[in-house]
C-alpha cells in the first residue's frame, strides 16, 4: 500500500518503517531452516516494537501457524484482532490471580511453571466448564522461568494428568528454553538438550501426550537443527535481526531487516569551532563546522549509552551522535555539509543503502540489538509498507 499524504505529514519528525514483505521472507526462510517444525513467531512487546497486530498477520500469511507473547494480555489482544481461529496463541509469563477464564475462552495455550498455577488454571477450567490448553514448561538450565528436574517435574506432571484425567485441561506441550544459543558450542547447549529428552521422555511415559514439544529460539533455530523437535519460536529473526554476530549476519541466513528508522533534521546550522554541544558539553566542535539537530531521544528509545558513539546516515555519509543523546533530540556533526533542513537521518535500517544497521547502535551503545529495536518508543510511528 503506497502511503498517504497525511501519513507522511504525520510522519515528518521521525517514523519506523515496517517493511512486512520483508517480514513474510523472513518467515519462509525460518521454515525452509526448520522444514520438518512448525514456526511459532514471537510477537511480545509488541512484535519487538514492529507493532504486534500488522506484524502477527504478515507472520501468519507466510505460514506461522504460531504466535507467542509473554503476557496473556498480549495474547488476549491478538486473539480479540480477528486473526484466523486455528491460529495458535501461547503465552508464558503469568502471575498469580492472572486472566485464567479470559485465556481458556480465547482459547489460549496457557504455560505451567509450577503447582500454584496449575492449581489456579484448573480452578479456572472448572469455573469455565471447558478444558485449558496447558503447556508445561521444564527449567533444563536456564535458571529462568520453568519448572526443576527431578521431584518437582514429576509432581507437575503427575498433577497435570490428574487434571488432565478430570477433563479440566489438556496438555497441548511440553517446552524449554535455551540459556546461550545464541553462542554456537557454548556447552549448556548440549546439557539443556540432553536435559529436555530426559524431561519430555519422562512425562510422556507418565502418559503426556503433547501436541508439540519444544525449546528452539531464533539462534537454535537458524544453528541447531538437532533443537527443532515440533515447533520453534522465532522472534528477533522474524524481525530480520540476527541473534548476535557469533551467529552470523542476516545476509547469512536470507533475513533481511524490517525496521527503518529515520527522522527530519529539525535545524541545520554553522557553528565556529570550540562550540560546545548538547548537555555537558561532551563534545566541542574541532572546527569551523555544521550541525544537524535530529528530533529523536532517549523518549523515544535511542540509547543515551549511544551518546558520542551513535551512527546516522545523512546525505549519504555516516555522521556520529555528537555529545548527549537528549530526552527528544540529539546532535551530528554535518563537517561542513548544508543539507536542507528536513533533510532525512537514517539511523538504521537493513544496511543496504548504505544506512547502519541495529546491530551497529547496538554495538554504539553496549548492547544487543533486541533492545535497541524494542526500545523504539511508541511516539515514532509505525510505518507499514510494502503491506
Ligand atoms: C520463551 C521465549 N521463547 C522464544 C523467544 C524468542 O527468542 P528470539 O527472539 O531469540 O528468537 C523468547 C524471547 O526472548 C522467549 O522468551
Amino acid at each position: 500500500m503506497s502511503e498517504t499524504a497525511a501519513q507522511w505529514a504525520a510522519t515528518r519528525r521521525a517514523r519506523a518503517e515496517i517493511d512486512l514483505v520483508a517480514l513474510g521472507a523472513n518467515v519462509r526462510a525460518l521454515r525452509e531452516r526448520a522444514p520438518g517444525a512448525a514456526l511459532m513467531a514471537v510477537v511480545k512487546s509488541d512484535a519487538y516494537g514492529h507493532g504486534a497486530i500488522p506484524c502477527a498477520r504478515a507472520a501468519v500469511a507466510a505460514g506461522a501457524t504460531w504466535l507467542g507473547t509473554a503476557t496473556p494480555q498480549e495474547a488476549l489482544a491478538l486473539r480479540a484482532a480477528g486473526l484466523p481461529d486455528d491460529v495458535r496463541i501461547m503465552c508464558w509469563l503469568w502471575t498469580p490471580g492472572g486472566p485464567w477464564r479470559e485465556a481458556i475462552e480465547a482459547d489460549l495455550d496457557v504455560s505451567v511453571s509450577a503447582m500454584w498455577a496449575l492449581k489456579e488454571v484448573g480452578e479456572a477450567a472448572r469455573r469455565t466448564g471447558r478444558p485449558a490448553r496447558v503447556q508445561l514448561k521444564a527449567d533444563t538450565g536456564l535458571g529462568r522461568n520453568g519448572c526443576q528436574p527431578g521431584e518437582d517435574w514429576a509432581e507437575l506432571v503427575r498433577e497435570a494428568l490428574r487434571a488432565e484425567r478430570e477433563g479440566l485441561l489438556r496438555v497441548t506441550g511440553l517446552w524449554s528454553h535455551f540459556a546461550c544459543a545464541d553462542e554456537p558450542g557454548h556447552p549448556s547447549i548440549a546439557v539443556q538438550l540432553a536435559r529436555f529428552r530426559e524431561m519430555t521422555e519422562y512425562a510422556e511415559q507418565q502418559g503426556v501426550r503433547p501436541d508439540v514439544r519444544h525449546i528452539a529460539n531464533s539462534p537454535a533455530t537458524l544453528t541447531l537443527p538437532e533443537a527443532h523437535f515440533d515447533l520453534v519460536r522465532c522472534g528477533i529473526a522474524v524481525y530480520g535481526v540476527s541473534p548476535s554476530p557469533e551467529v552470523g549476519t542476516p545476509a547469512d541466513f536470507g533475513l533481511r531487516p524490517v525496521m527503518t528508522l529515520s527522522a527530519s533534521l529539525a535545524l541545520v546550522k554553522q557553528v565556529p569551532g570550540g562550540h560546545g554541544v548538547s548537555y555537558g558539553h561532551h563534545y566541542t566542535t574541532p572546527g569551523a563546522t555544521t550541525l544537524g539537530l535530529v528530533p529523536l531521544g532517549y523518549a523515544d528509545g535511542i540509547p543515551r549509552h549511544a551518546s558520542s558513539t551513535g551512527p546516522v546516515l545523512v546525505d549519504g555519509k555516516w555522521r556520529t551522535v555528537a555529545g548527549r543523546v537528549a530526552m527528544d533530540q540529539f546532535v551530528v556533526d554535518l563537517g561542513g555539509d548544508r543539507p536542507e533542513p528536513g533533510a532525512r537521518a537514517v539511523l538504521f535500517g537493513p544496511g543496504d543503502r548504505g544506512e547502519p544497521t541495529a546491530e551497529d547502535w547496538a554495538q554504539a551503545a553496549g548492547t544487543i540489538a533486541y533492545e535497541i529495536v524494542t526500545r523504539i518508543g511508541t511516539r515514532v510511528p509505525r510505518v507499514y509498507v510494502n503491506e
